[in-house]
């Protein structure tokens, strides 16, 4: 089964990104993470990232059509992306929203999403290992 990793703005930078925030893993350490979690768990993972809000537009309808799962660290465009909400809405597998940090700790506009309500599940705060346990959370209950 292939499940779609999808990340937005400035999620390219982790490592050298507020290592006080988000860690010191970096972005190829993050896809080497997903792809080899996948492979563990049976699933081809395609992990991507941009900083440009039509091109994850254009990746939900990708996963849309392909019926596909996917994993979502949408960046701050989770916070006001309406753009981004509505290519989500049209995904027809499970989806799970994930945020490295905690958001509801930080500052107040992190804590409202315009995704939460119509994902499957979300994830926040445990740094990178949310996205294993997304991708474990596909592998057990999606076939
Ligand atoms: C983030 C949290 C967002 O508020 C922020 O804009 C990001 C990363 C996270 O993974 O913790 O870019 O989604």
């Amino acid at each position: 089964m292939i499940v779609y990793v999808l990340n937005g703005p400035n999620l390219g930078r982790l490592g050298t990104r507020e290592p006080d925030v988000y860690g010191a893993t970096t972005y190829d350490d993050l896809v080497g993470l997903c792809v080899e979690t996948g492979s563990e768990l049976g699933l081809e993972v395609t992990v991507r990232q941009t900083d440009h809000e039509g091109e994850l537009v254009g990746w939900l309808h990708e996963a849309a059509d392909a019926g596909a799962p996917v994993v979502l660290n949408a960046g701050a465009w989770t916070h006001y992306s309406i753009a981004v909400r509505d290519a989500a809405a049209q995904l027809r597998a499970p989806w799970i929203e994930v945020h490295i940090s905690n958001v509801y700790a930080r500052e107040s506009f992190r804590h409202h999403s315009v995704l939460s309500d119509i994902a499957t599940g979300v994830i926040a705060g445990l740094g990178v290992d949310g996205y294993r346990l997304a991708l474990r959370w596909v592998a057990d209950n999606i076939r």
